[in-house]
């Protein structure tokens, strides 16, 4: 498993220098969602699939800008499910911007994910990794190298609130318990990036960050193999929860493909509790 962490940390230098000097243009192509590629996402999801190349323990590869299984080794042991550049679309207004690999072993469900890391790339690049029966760990960049600088724990209640989709699509439920969460205090931030969103709440101690099913999109917009899946661990190992419109556990999820999306809450315990008895699932 080290040798996938070494290499993500590599990746993270490579795709930390693509940002900062590749063309910001679109691609020609669309990714499988349907939406437009820009450059910087193909050219981040070539140097993660050249990375993995050599790296014997990964079986399969699965990315969120393709179709399909990648197949690497067919004697490794893991497919790595990444999202290489998630909300690449805010690098051209100088917005944080991140990369989310899930590390799955056997069958792609959630409870087959055995670690999951992401990269925050903002002024500076952040590195978490997440694994069974520890606490998240944070590393920061110092030059060329990482450095681990503390274990990230969530308090049982935040002041943040990150409301994720359009509001006019929002169900009455939602709306009635987004906004009691601010008539409580609660801060909106929302940048419109998942990883630098959940990554401020996990640091600032907690809030909650949603993303539910809406009216144009009913099973919400966040891929669960690349995006959902490998943040619930990340907060459920970080003492939080993460749970879906009807308060069932997102490392529960089974999808039946690659692509699936799901609704999706993640938040430390008061906030989850508060969201389960609002949508009556408690
Ligand atoms: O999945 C892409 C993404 O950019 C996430 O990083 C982010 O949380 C979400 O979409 C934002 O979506 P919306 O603009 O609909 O709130």
């Amino acid at each position: 498993m080290n040798t996938i962490f070494e290499t993500i940390k590599t990746i993270a230098f490579d795709i930390d220098d693509a940002i900062k000097t590749a063309d910001l243009g679109y691609s020609d192509s669309e990714n499988s969602s349907g939406e437009d590629q820009l450059k910087l996402d193909v050219q981040s999801d070539i140097i993660i699939e050249k990375a993995f190349a050599f790296v014997a323990i990964v079986k399969n590869l699965v990315s969120e800008e393709k179709e399909g299984v990648l197949e690497l080794h067919e004697t490794g042991k893991y497919t790595i499910c990444y999202d290489p550049l998630d909300g690449s679309s805010l690098v051209d207004v100088n917005l944080s911007v991140g990369s989310i690999f899930g590390i799955y072993e056997g069958k792609l469900q959630a409870s087959n994910l055995v670690a999951s890391v992401y990269v925050v790339y903002g002024p500076r690049i952040e590195l978490v990794i997440a694994q069974h029966g520890k606490k998240p760990m944070l590393s920061r960049a110092f030059g060329t190298q990482f450095r681990e600088v503390g274990e990230i724990s969530m308090n049982e209640k935040g002041k943040l609130n990150a409301p994720g989709g359009t509001q006019q699509n929002w169900s009455s439920v939602h709306k009635t318990f987004v906004d009691s969460l601010f008539n409580q205090g609660y801060r909106l931030r929302y940048s419109g990036g998942m990883v630098p969103d959940l990554h401020q709440i996990m640091l600032k101690g907690g809030g909650l960050f949603s993303y539910p099913g809406t009216t144009d999109k009913p099973d919400g917009k966040l891929r669960q193999l690349f995006e959902v899946i490998p943040f619930a661990f990340m907060y459920e190992q970080a003492g939080g929860q993460a749970v879906n419109e009807k308060g069932q556990r997102l490392m529960e999820l089974i999808p039946t493909h690659p692509h699936d999306t799901s609704p999706c809450f993640f938040g430390s315990n008061h906030e989850i509790e508060a969201m389960k008895k609002a949508y009556g699932v408690h």
